[in-house]
């Protein structure tokens, strides 16, 4: 019998930090013991795998409890990529339908976790072996609105900022919580009347426009960079299929309806005006030839593909081809596995292209990612800067920086 041998398995509803009901698993070892849940998305992409099967959270309890935990009672828990594939096998669907996207992922982390610790080493060790010794910088939202401010913040989904400059995770972290704390006295500043509301992912949450919230980020970033000494640059998630009607881009709060072309020309502004060092998912999930057009005149900033691309390595190979990114996000959810999700990043790297590890809106206490992003060597971490649920896994990573000790160096960026 394999050290690892899964002994036992246990499926609970639990609750993410915005309240969406998701699944957390249990797997028990002969030597070790792991537990993960399932973050939730907001604005998902069309071609992820189905977070529930038709019949919700119910069938996916009973789905698990029928179909998935005898099947995997007696594997071998180190054997990831066997217990992934499984998985598959289990569902016999291409999306996860069966037993749901939620459940999936959750036995995939709970697994990795068990084997680390019957094998007696760290998650990012066990899933990136000796050459895991790059921690990522981190990516976090300041301002924030589209779907995870229910409409009511800035068009633009998120504004963000990075801390390229740092030479260690301490200072990086320092750097974004700084910034997220100046930008209030900034925000009061436009508009007084501000209460000092946070959205989904822990994001100032004004009733500014777009731009407005990208000039009051760029020139604390900028203060806090002369301040700490260690150059910081900003970025946007546009979410834009949120945006998409199916013929043009609608900026509800800005008033404006853009189309295909005037959206190429927004987002160029965007880019120029505010020096964007990072651009995700700047037009909608089926938009290869805009992303690639983008990509030709911009081809030293990170153009990122999230819902473009699901974390779905055959999606990264299509965009590739086409020169439609320089960056992708890396969802474990959006594939179900860590598996499904290490052959994303690992096709990413191959293509040239920056995986960049990363949270959803709706996410749990649990650090695991701050694991994947190391293991998996993406040097960018996309994890928010407040909240408990993004500290999980921000502080994890100064628990990583402490571990590798010597070892340890900030990742190498593009
Ligand atoms: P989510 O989206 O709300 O689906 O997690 C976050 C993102 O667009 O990056
Ligand atoms: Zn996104």
């Amino acid at each position: 019998m394999p050290e690892a041998s899964i002994s036992d398995l246990w499926i609970r509803r639990v609750y993410t930090g915005r309240g969406d009901v998701t699944l957390e698993v249990e797997v028990y070892t002969e030597g070790g013991y792991g537990r993960a849940a399932a973050p939730a998305g907001a604005s998902r992409g069309k071609y992820e795998v189905r977070y529930l099967p038709d019949g919700g959270i119910e069938e996916a309890l009973s789905n698990f409890e029928k179909l998935v935990a005898p099947e995997l009672l007696g594997m071998d828990a180190a054997e990831q990529a066997a217990v992934d594939m499984r998985l598959a096998e289990i569902d016999g669907t291409e999306d996860f339908s069966r037993i749901g996207g939620a459940a999936a992922i959750a036995t995939s982390m709970a697994v990795a976790r068990a084997a680390a610790t019957a094998l007696g080493m760290p998650l990012y060790y066990h899933l990136g072996g000796a050459l895991a010794r790059n921690v990522p910088y981190p990516l976090g939202n300041v301002i924030g609105g589209g779907k995870h401010s229910r409409g009511l913040g800035p068009d633009v989904q998120e504004i963000l900022v990075v801390p390229v400059g740092a030479d260690d995770i301490y200072t990086a972290l320092d750097i974004n919580v700084r910034i997220h704390r100046d930008v209030l006295s900034e925000i009061l500043k436009t508009d007084p009347s501000f209460t000092g509301g946070k959205n989904d992912e822990g994001a100032w949450t004004p009733r500014v426009s777009s731009e407005t919230a990208l000039k009051i980020v760029q020139s604390v970033a900028k203060a806090v960079q002369r301040e700490v000494g260690a150059e910081v640059r900003i970025g946007v998630d546009m979410a834009a299929s949120s945006l998409w009607d199916g013929e043009k881009y609608v900026y509800r709060n800005e008033g404006v309806a853009r189309g295909v072309r005037e959206q190429l020309e927004y987002v160029k502004a965007l880019i120029d005006r505010y020096d964007l060092y990072y651009v995700e998912d700047p037009f909608h999930e089926e938009d290869f030839n805009s992303f690639a057009e983008l990509c030709d005149m911009y081809e030293d900033r990170l153009i990122v593909g999230d819902d473009l691309f699901v974390t779905n390595a055959e999606r990264i190979s299509i965009g590739a081809r086409m020169g439609a990114a320089t960056g992708v996000i890396i969802k474990p959810d959006q594939r179900g596995t860590l598996t499904g999700a290490y052959e994303a990043a690992r096709m990413a790297v191959s293509r040239g292209l920056t995986p960049i590890a990363s949270h959803r809106s709706g996410d749990t206490e649990y650090e695991l990612l701050a694991h994947v992003a190391v293991g998996f060597g993406t040097p960018i971490i996309k994890a928010g800067i407040m909240g408990g649920e993004r500290t999980a896994k921000l502080n994890e990573l100064l628990r990583i920086w402490d571990d590798l000790g010597r070892a340890a160096r900030m990742a190498r960026l593009r």
